[in-house]
């Protein structure tokens, strides 16, 4: 009897292999910004890709979403360290970022471009998160003198010495899709910008829809890669 209740060898061997299995099968993508043009497609996208096993939207209001493999965590940014324990994962995707306007001030703005993202990456790096793939901008350079193109920067160097095992940074130019608000900036630069990338030699700063970003992000996590490498313009358009 005692016998009849005790698994076989191939049981026990094929329940070990299920916890291998379970346990190795996929990674764990954290996602700030998870509600933005770029964000918001990247968590779809992320849920559909086969080397991810849940992925973690983290966002200051709640959002619902359709399938199990997609997890909410609503935080208040102003207090990560609470919930340091929700960046514990395999990927951090951050791409959180505000406008001037938006925030209200350039102080505002670098709060969340910055300061936010910046504590979120310090987090997911002493959490044991591998590889952290940010959204940057181009021309993003710490001593620049544009203030967004500088707090791009500064970010970019700060997180740069910090020990993730990999380090992915995207370079997008204007990006592109549909908003909730209308951006002054923004939609003057997306009719300029196609005349302008028609001349030979500027095409590869011709706009990117948001999907495209999020796509190439999918494609760079999923694939080997340098332990710190910068993706510009035209390497984002996924060939
Ligand atoms: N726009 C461009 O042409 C352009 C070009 C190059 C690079 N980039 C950079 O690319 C990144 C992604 O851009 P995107 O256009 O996808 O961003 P986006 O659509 O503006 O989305 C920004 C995300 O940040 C969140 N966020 C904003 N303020 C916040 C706050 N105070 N606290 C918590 N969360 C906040 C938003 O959440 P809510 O939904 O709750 O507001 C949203 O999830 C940004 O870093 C941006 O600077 C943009």
């Amino acid at each position: 009897m005692v016998l009849l209740l005790c698994p076989s060898i191939n049981d026990m061997v094929s329940i070990i292999l299920n916890i291998v299995k379970e346990n190795t099968m996929g990674e764990i993508a954290i996602v700030i910004g998870a509600t933005g043009l770029v964000g918001g497609v990247l968590v779809e996208q992320l849920a559909e890709a086969n080397h991810i096993s849940r992925v973690v939207s983290v966002t200051r209001r709640p959002v619902e979403y359709a399938g199990s493999k997609i997890e909410n965590q609503v935080v208040d940014f102003d207090n990560l360290d609470d919930v340091a324990s929700v960046f514990k994962g395999d990927l951090l995707f951050s791409c959180l970022g505000t406008t001037r306007r938006q925030a209200g001030s350039l102080e505002a703005q670098r709060m969340v471009d910055l300061e936010y993202q910046y504590k979120v990456a310090q987090l997911a790096a002493s959490q044991g998160v591998q590889h952290y793939l940010l959204v940057s901008s181009s021309g993003a350079r710490a001593n620049s003198r544009s203030a967004y193109l500088q707090m791009k920067g500064e970010l970019e160097k700060r997180v740069r010495p910090m020990p993730f095992k990999r380090i992915s940074i995207f370079q997008p130019s204007l990006l592109m899709g549909q908003r909730p608000e209308l951006r002054f900036g923004e939609k003057l630069g997306s009719l300029i910008l196609p005349l302008l990338t028609a001349i030979p030699g500027l095409h590869r700063y011709r706009p990117i829809r948001g999907e495209q970003v999020a796509a190439k992000m999918v494609q760079v996590s999923q694939q080997p890669g340098q332990p710190l490498e910068w993706f510009t313009l035209d390497e984002i358009f996924i060939k």
